[in-house]
């Protein structure tokens, strides 16, 4: 097998956009370090990623396993993307089924130890398929290698991952099939990647900065956005 793909490598000493070149909604304003990946951009990858997909796995029906919350955008994006290989084909078309799984594993911007499954459907309809699992970012690595041993488990006929990030954590070595982009090790929000549910409804990747942290933090204003 062809080794998996980084991903669009951004480095350690890039400083993004700043935020005022793009539209941000104002209840973000001086929230962000800045913009790490526009939306155009997150849209341009993920179209060349739904092309290798389609080419390396596209052959046989996918099981698409959305890992909710964060991944939504991506998981929905990308299968538009993939669907449309279906558009002008007579034949050998894309079959794909799609399965939503929601775990838990941070509070504000630490890892909470345990991968908890909070909503979940019977997991065996698994079996025998060729399961994607579309995940948001990739941190430690700890949530998607779990993830990946509960769904083999299954005993499903193969796993393979997409992530639109991946960050570069200190003593993390997992690289999924799929990657959008290898950023730095910095908290990430935006495109349905939240911080304490918030930043969820910000169309591009982006750094946030302390006082960001700070405001929408669990403190704020009685805690997280979903009381
Ligand atoms: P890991 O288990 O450390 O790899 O963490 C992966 C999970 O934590 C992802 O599914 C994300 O939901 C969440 N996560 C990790 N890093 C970030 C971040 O920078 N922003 C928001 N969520 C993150
Ligand atoms: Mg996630």
């Amino acid at each position: 097998m062809e080794p998996a793909s980084p991903g669009i490598i951004i480095p350690d000493d890039y400083t993004g956009y700043h935020p005022d070149f793009f539209c941000v909604p104002r209840h973000y304003e001086g929230a962000l370090e800045c913009v790490l990946v526009p939306g155009g951009v997150i849209k341009d990858r993920i179209e060349r990623l739904a092309q290798d997909i389609a080419e390396d796995i596209g052959k046989e029906p996918i099981f698409a396993l959305c890992v909710l919350k964060g991944g939504y955008k991506f998981f929905t994006d990308l299968i538009d993307q993939v669907k449309k290989y279906n558009h002008y084909a007579t034949r050998n078309t894309i079959r794909i089924a799609v399965d939503f799984i929601r775990l838990k594993s941070y509070k504000d911007d630490e890892s909470a130890g345990d991968v908890q499954v909070i909503g979940i459907d019977d997991l065996s309809v698994l079996t025998g398929k060729n399961v994607l699992i579309v995940e948001d970012v990739i941190d430690t690595g700890r949530t998607i290698k779990e993830l990946l041993r509960l769904v083999k488990s299954y005993h499903v006929k193969s796993a393979k991952v997409a992530s639109l990030l991946v960050k570069r954590t200190k003593g993390n070595f997992y690289r999924p099939d799929y990657c959008g982009f290898e950023v730095p090790d910095k908290f990430v929000v935006g495109y349905a990647i939240d911080y304490n549910e918030y930043f969820r409804d910000l169309d591009h990747v982006c750094i946030v900065n302390e006082y960001g942290k700070k405001k929408f933090g669990s403190s704020y204003p009685n805690g997280s956005i979903r009381q």
